[in-house]
């Protein structure tokens, strides 16, 4: 969206025009088009607002009631933050003292505005002159006096008078992912010089940024919600608290915390295997799980954790084991056929085999469910016919 585009969204026939596309959105788009058009809106601003509705559809997982007033570009929420990453993220800035924090690559100003919810004055710079114009509408649509958004680049920034920084650089480059950082935007060497240059900075990075890349002393944290790892942050300087954190939100707010290093205890595969959150696994943190639940590893270099009893835990799924075999197609099939096994969750780790493939594979048939775990167990293929303890079994 160009900045005319939105302007044109935010004139009172435009606001009209949004309103009603924001009623017809989710439904057939060519009538749409036509509905809005057949009420004398202009075919570009017709358009826009079909597009704009659409988008803030798409918006509430991420913003809740506030999409519905916010704008967007569609690269723009693609890249932005949840609302509850940014506001987790922006209290803890606000607790460590910031007052005045730049943000470099505002995108469509998630963070930016968490921040300045949180009682933060923030000065927003975005590369990209529409961007920047939707960070602007937004702040002033939520009435958020203490954004300032500049059209201006990065790497040319006075960074002289705040407290913080914080950048999450573009890792997307004509719609696809970059996933070299000398390819990032702001360029990786610009974005890590910073601590440098603002010791209180924070990045934010895609879940499998490489530790090799992990400023010195920083500490690197990786955040899901609800299961699914959505990005990886380093807090430099004196924002570190710990090497190593894991934060799990959605059903709560869950930290696992440790050095990164520790090496979980290996034995026997145990009657019941734990499935770690992919922000812990990240984090490398197995270990320190491990020991919330005194559990132990069948493989050292496979995260699935085993123990002798089901400890309620947010920080995995826990599955009893019902059978261990070595893997072999044939006995596999012959065990699911016994079982009346005709849906089947595959889970897998240290394991190169296809998941769907072997679903066709296994021919499965039967009015019961289970979950299959293809591992290895002292280097050996393993496959391990689990039953999910409390939870859902994704059988697709
Ligand atoms: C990943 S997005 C930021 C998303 C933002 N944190 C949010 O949650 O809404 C990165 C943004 O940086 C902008 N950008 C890239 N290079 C830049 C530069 N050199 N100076 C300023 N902005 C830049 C891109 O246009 C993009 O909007």
């Amino acid at each position: 969206m160009d900045p005319e585009q939105l302007a044109a969204l935010r004139t009172p026939d435009g606001v009209n025009a949004l309103a009603t596309a924001a009623e017809l959105a989710g439904g057939d788009p060519l009538s749409a088009a036509a509905t809005l058009r057949s009420s004398g809106v202009p075919a570009d601003l017709a358009a826009a607002a079909l597009t704009q509705a659409e988008l803030r559809r798409r918006a509430a997982g991420k913003f809740g009631a506030d999409a519905a007033r916010m704008f967007f570009t569609r690269a723009g929420l693609e890249q932005a933050t949840r609302s509850v990453v940014a506001g987790r993220r922006a209290a803890r800035l606000r607790a460590a003292g910031v007052r005045t924090l730049a943000d470099l690559g505002c995108g469509i100003g998630a963070d930016a505005i968490a921040a300045a919810r949180s009682g933060i004055k923030v000065y927003a710079l975005e590369a990209d002159p529409g961007t920047a114009a939707v960070a602007a509408a937004n702040a002033q649509v939520l009435g958020l006096d203490d954004i300032t958004v500049t059209h201006g680049d990065a790497t040319a920034a006075d960074l002289s008078g705040v407290d913080a920084v914080f950048c999450d650089p573009a890792r997307r480059r004509a719609g696809r992912r970059v996933f070299d950082p000398a390819a990032y935007s702001p360029p990786w060497d610009f974005v890590a010089a910073l601590p440098e240059r603002v010791p209180r900075t924070v990045l934010k990075l895609a879940p499998g940024v490489d530790h090799g890349l992990i400023p010195p002393g920083a500490e690197a944290e990786w955040v899901s919600v609800r299961g699914e790892v959505v990005e990886a942050a380093f807090w430099c300087g004196p924002l570190a608290d710990v090497p190593r954190r894991a934060t799990l939100l959605g059903a709560g707010e869950y930290t696992l915390t440790g050095t990164g290093q520790a090496k979980a205890p290996v034995g026997e595969v145990g009657p019941y295997l734990y499935d770690p959150d992919g922000a812990v696994v990240r984090a490398h943190l197995v270990a320190e799980f491990a020991a919330t639940v005194a559990g132990h590893l069948a493989d050292p270099e496979i995260a699935y954790v085993y123990t002798d009893a089901p400890t309620p835990t947010p920080y995995a799924r826990c599955l009893k084991v019902d059978e261990v075999l070595p893997f072999s197609l044939k006995r596999l099939r012959a065990l699911l056929r016994d079982r009346g096994v005709g849906r089947l969750e595959i889970l897998k780790r240290g394991s190169a085999l296809e998941p769907e493939r072997l679903r066709r594979d296994l021919r499965l048939a039967g009015p019961s469910a289970a979950t299959l775990v293809l591992t290895r167990v002292a280097g050996a293929p393993t496959a391990l016919l689990c039953q999910p303890l409390g939870g859902d079994v994704d059988t697709s």
